[in-house]
């Protein structure tokens, strides 16, 4: 080999690793920004489906194994009914106890704008059965959740909740009492609100498949305890019906806001600290002197 050729060989060389280089750059480049595109392409490719767009709102901490399930299934799902959709996930960054009832207020008020009606949605939580029914619930709230009924209140208590709501009824009501840290109960209290303004509240029909066909849950308990610790007097207080707090006094600061596609499916996350008022709520946080069951 002459020293021409070597020098042409090493040439071509260095060509096709620097075209390989910028090509590598290029896509590095675009990369950043593809989350973003995908997520608007995806909300367009919706925009043909009537008039409704449904806000999936996911209260949440520490799932991102469930998440990774959740988001793509739920997408899918809707898509088949054709019910256009966002999907945000209310994600609670402060070191508070869980506030579902709470999140579910600030992830309305961070939806509203584009959607006009909501699904509280567990992300635990994943529907199956196609009938189903995700759509707009102008005749009242309608309770996507298998239901189990509940002799002493009369009505049906969520078992990891999905309902729907527009909008407007979700204000008319006030949302949800932010009195609720730890797990449970808040959904009782939300029921009686919705008692209360004389909504009919609709249930699945025909579908006889059973629980374990209608759902699947992803929660394992033995794996993710809940805080169900009753602190102070949270016990009683938390069994009245609360006629102060809601939608309309939540404290919340939102720290920050990421686009991401999990598999096809657009998500928006929402990191928010809840904000606590002591002196209503002291059994808010989890403190060393904190654990007396009442005062
Ligand atoms: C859901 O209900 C609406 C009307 O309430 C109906 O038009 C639609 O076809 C239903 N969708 C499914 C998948 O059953
Ligand atoms: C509930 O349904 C009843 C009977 O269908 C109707 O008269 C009433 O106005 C409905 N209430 C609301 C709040 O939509
Ligand atoms: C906390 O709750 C108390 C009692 O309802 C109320 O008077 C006070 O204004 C609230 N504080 C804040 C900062 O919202």
């Amino acid at each position: 080999m002459g020293p021409m050729r070597k020098f042409v060989g090493g040439l071509l060389l260095l060509l096709a690793s620097s075209v390989t280089i910028s090509v590598l750059l290029a896509i590095s480049s675009l990369s950043p920004n593809c989350t973003q595109a995908d997520f608007y392409k995806v909300q367009d490719r919706q925009s043909s489906w009537g008039p409704h767009r449904l806000a999936i709102i996911v209260p949440f901490r520490d799932r991102f194994e469930e998440l990774l399930q959740f988001a793509p299934h739920i997408h899918d799902f809707l898509n088949k009914q054709k019910i256009k959709h966002t999907i945000y996930v209310i994600n609670q960054v402060d070191k508070l106890r869980f506030n579902r009832a709470s999140l579910i207020n600030v992830g309305h008020i961070l939806s509203r704008k584009d959607c006009d009606y909501l699904a509280m949605h567990d992300v635990d939580l994943l529907p199956l059965n196609p009938k189903l029914n995700y759509s707009y619930p102008e005749n009242g709230p309608f309770h996507v959740a298998s239901p189990e009924y509940h002799p002493k209140y009369h009505y049906s208590t969520f078992v990891g909740g999905i309902l729907l709501l527009t909008k407007e009824q979700f204000e008319l009501v006030n949302g949800l009492s932010n009195r609720y840290w730890g797990w449970g109960l808040e959904d009782d209290e939300f029921f009686a609100r919705m008692k209360e303004a004389k909504f009919n509240i609709s249930r699945p029909q025909n579908i006889n498949s059973g629980v374990h066909n209608t759902f699947r849950h992803l929660h394992d308990r033995t794996v993710r305890r809940r805080d169900t610790a009753r602190l102070f007097n949270q016990k009683e207080a938390t069994r009245k019906r609360d006629r102060l707090t809601g939608l309309a006094d939540v404290q919340y600061e939102l720290i920050s806001t990421q686009h991401i596609t999990i598999d096809q499916a657009p998500v928006i996350l929402h990191n928010v600290k809840l904000i606590c008022n002591y002196s209503l709520t002291p059994w808010c946080e989890h403190k060393p002197g904190n654990t007396k069951k009442s005062l």
